[in-house]
């Protein structure tokens, strides 16, 4: 059983009080630290929280918190996570870990050094469909996996600090392609070294300082490309949509908007819908249960049993410092317009991943580059001869 401090009353800080105390459950909420009494004392009515109060260190220290959630705006995140290394308690923050990789970095390092517990929440690579993929893949039932493209798309985030370069750090890369990203090497292997990125991005719609669309590449060591589309700008609610390719295989999955339900209503007597649903009329898409398809159950089961049996949980700091590190590549490329190394300070998965030689011998002589059954009944096969390079058709 762990006592929770909740650090921030806001959008996400109640997605996850939501999935940690909606149902009956062990783990308690017993602290919840906002900006305003009025705040706290509204969040601590609703999920019935003992104890409240507006400053980050107070909060933390509450000798009954053994574990803290960080839910605040990103330009907050180093601040809080200080804070539970000074009063040595195990830490939990949402998506990005920091504003680029040198805060990154810090964080890690600091709870790292002071061996508390730290758990980096990314939800979207705990979603049902997602933990299902994964098995796939490790079955090999896909193959070697060449492309991953993971979509993020909606109509803007919900509070003003988004919008502000400097609290932020970034515009819609920072906010949703570290999703985009880590799901990807989810499914590429975490322990793929991140090589290389070349990213677009402009501000295409909003007032902003910051981009509001970008499209990025990220290059494995394994070959493996990891594609992410990433916007503020898509009107019509949330577009969670991804692919894995492999040598063996394909998975499409859609996340979030048209997986099955679909609501008819004249807009008489609904209220809300879905996550980032632009209309409550005419025909929606709402998620049956939005907590289980974003991961926020599996992801906190994962945590919390990770933690009582203290051993690291399937995402850590480290995979946070990780993805801070490809968007910084990503932010340099689309200044520079050119590939960017991803530079990592410290990286714990393979060295010198070979790319895997997926040639298929049809037989001493050839290559088999094709076999396929046409449409007019022909087996035909396509071959390139080894010693001359010579493609040609060969018909059974
Ligand atoms: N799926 C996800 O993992 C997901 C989804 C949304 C947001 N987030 C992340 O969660 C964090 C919080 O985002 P949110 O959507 O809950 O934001 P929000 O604006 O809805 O809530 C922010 C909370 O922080 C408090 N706060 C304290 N100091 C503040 C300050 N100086 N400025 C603004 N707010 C302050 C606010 O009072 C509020 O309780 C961000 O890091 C964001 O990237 C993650």
């Amino acid at each position: 059983m762990r006592n929770i401090a909740m650090l921030g009353s806001g959008f996400i800080g109640r997605f996850y009080a939501d999935s940690i105390q909606g149902h009956r459950n062990r783990d308690r909420i017993v602290m919840i630290q906002s900006r305003s009494e009025e705040s706290c004392t509204v969040f601590a009515k609703k999920y019935m929280v003992a104890h409240w109060a507006t400053d980050i260190e107070t909060a933390v220290a509450h000798p009954e918190v053994d574990t803290v959630i960080v839910a605040l705006p990103n330009h907050l995140h180093e601040e809080a996570i200080m804070a539970c290394v000074r009063h040595n308690k195990a830490v939990l923050c949402t998506k990005p870990l920091g504003r680029n990789a040198a805060e990154g970095l810090r964080i890690m390092k600091a709870v790292e050094a002071a061996g508390i517990f730290n758990g980096y929440l990314e939800d979207l690579v705990y979603t049902p469909k997602f933990l299902k993929s994964h098995q796939v893949i490790a079955s090999g039932a896909l193959g070697k996996i060449l492309w991953t493209k993971s979509r993020e798309a909606h109509p803007g985030p919900h509070s003003e600090w988004f919008w502000n370069k400097e609290l932020a750090g970034g515009g819609a890369i920072l906010d949703l392609a570290c999703h985009c990203i880590e799901v990807s090497r989810s499914f590429i292997g975490k322990y793929i070294r991140p090589i290389e990125v070349m990213c677009w991005a402009d501000t295409q719609v909003k007032p902003i300082d910051a981009e509001d669309h970008a499209i990025g590449l990220v290059k494995y060591e394994s070959g493996a490309i990891g594609q992410f589309e990433v916007s503020w700008t898509f009107r019509g609610g949330l577009d969670l949509r991804d692919e894995v390719m492999g040598s063996e295989g394909t998975i499409w999955s859609n996340g979030f908007l048209r997986t099955g339900l679909e609501v008819f209503t004249s807009g008489k007597g609904t209220g809300y819908m879905a996550e980032k649903t632009e209309t409550n009329q005419g025909w929606t898409f709402p998620a049956g249960d939005e907590l289980n398809e974003l991961g926020y159950n599996h992801m906190f089961t994962d945590m919390f049993d990770s933690l009582d049996q203290q051993k690291p949980p399937k995402e850590t700091f480290y995979d946070g410092y990780i993805v801070n590190a490809i968007m910084d590549a990503a932010y340099l490329s689309v200044k520079s317009k050119q590939w960017e190394p991803v530079l990592l300070a410290e990286w714990r998965g393979r060295e010198n991943t070979e790319q895997e030689n997926l040639l298929t011998s049809y037989d001493d002589e050839h290559w088999l580059i094709k076999e396929e059954l046409t449409h007019y009944g022909t087996q035909k096969l396509i071959l390139k001869e080894k010693a001359t390079g010579r493609i040609f058709e060969r018909l059974l």
